[in-house]
């Protein structure tokens, strides 16, 4: 197998690029024309994913939620592949304190950011860019990536140590997340007609994994040519994304449009992530999403993303499979899934397709 070792050209950090007030943008960032934002009229800018409420759900309670609410959220799972979650259990306070403390991350100098400069064998650390395709058109954005679980991968050395209590934030943030997730996940079972457990044990039990990407979206001068990130499905399982709560920029795909999200007040944006759209046979879609840029705020998001156990094969449950409905996808572990990810950065929903059995 390929072995990925270093980064393909040298890093530019495009907060440094957008730092300096240059007028335009470096040739690398322009996507091409069919790629770019205002290449179709968002038409529908009032539309937005649906706003779903959670009250009920927290706790160690199974599921205490009205059944309009499963409905809803099975729908979202089925027609989005996204939803917003507002009374969720997780503290307004703790959500604040983590995109804040991350923002003053990013605020740093540089030398000190660039003490964690990541590399593309784990990804871990201060980056700038996914894929590692020589002459690659690279996005609009920096990030922060680490990861919470499995406990033998989670090393605070790798973890920012400033601002002061960053890393007690980030692991407080994260187990919050993590056990939101959990109950979301009994949720998602039980609209499948499964046990409420089925899913968690299909990722492992106890044994998911967890890992945090932190994106920070510089103020772009041409923002017309250029995205934050590309359109593209998030591998895991389940994403948890924190958006910044000033500045738009997330769009989802829906029916050929892209539907720029607005956020509610302290809610989470959910989404399906290809492992859960293998698990449901494609019940569930892990939806293609991109992110804009703007010329006049910076924007800083959270992507929690809750993962299989990475060395298990991840197959469709059985019980959804039958003679009129056959396994979709052939079986693939997350840790070979994600090196796919790794080497050819983000590219649409091309990674997932791919997997269809051949039939
Ligand atoms: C991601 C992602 C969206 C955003 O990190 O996978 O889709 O709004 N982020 O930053
Ligand atoms: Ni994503």
């Amino acid at each position: 197998m390929n072995s990925v070792q270093d980064w393909p050209e040298p890093i530019i950090r495009v907060q440094s690029l957008s730092e300096s007030g240059l007028p335009i943008i470096p040739e690398r960032y322009i996507k091409p024309a069919p790629d770019r934002p205002s290449f179709i009229d968002p038409e529908d800018s009032d539309a937005n994913i649906p706003i779903i409420d959670l009250t009920g759900l927290s706790g160690d309670e199974a599921c205490n939620l009205p059944a309009t609410t499963l409905d809803q959220i099975s729908s979202a799972c089925r027609e989005w592949g996204f939803f917003q979650v507002v009374n969720h259990g997780v503290s307004p306070l703790l959500m604040d304190q983590a995109r804040e403390t991350w923002r003053s991350f990013f605020h740093l100098p540089m030398e000190i950011k660039q003490a964690y400069a990541n590399s593309p064998k784990t990804y871990e650390g201060y980056g700038s860019r996914l894929g590692i395709e020589k002459g690659a058109i690279l996005d609009w954005s920096d990030y922060y990536y680490l990861h919470y679980l499995p406990l033998t991968l989670k090393d605070y050395n790798k973890w920012p140590a400033s601002p002061d209590s960053c890393r007690e934030v980030i692991d407080e943030y994260g187990k919050e997340v993590a056990k939101l997730c959990g109950r979301i996940m009994k949720v998602l079972s039980m609209n499948l007609g499964f046990r409420e457990d089925c899913l968690q044990n299909a990722f492992g039990g106890e044994n998911f994994g967890a890992c945090l990407r932190v994106n920070f979206y510089p103020k772009c001068p041409q923002p017309d040519l250029a995205l934050g990130l590309s359109s593209h499905s998030d591998p895991g399982g389940l994403t948890v994304l924190l958006p910044d709560h000033e500045v738009p920029g997330l769009q989802v795909r829906k029916d050929g449009k892209w539907i720029t999200v607005k956020p509610a007040k302290h809610a989470f944006i959910v989404n399906i992530g290809d492992q859960i759209q293998v698990l449901s046979n494609a019940n569930y879609k892990s939806v293609e999403h991109r992110v804009i840029v703007n010329s006049a705020m910076e924007r800083v998001s959270l992507a929690f993303f809750y993962n299989p156990k990475s060395d298990i094969p991840i197959k469709p449950v059985e019980e959804l499979v039958s003679a009129d409905k056959p396994a979709l996808y052939s079986p693939m572990t997350f840790d070979e899934y994600r090196l796919f990810i790794r080497l050819r950065g983000p590219k649409g929903k091309s990674q997932v397709e791919s997997l269809k059995s051949p039939r």
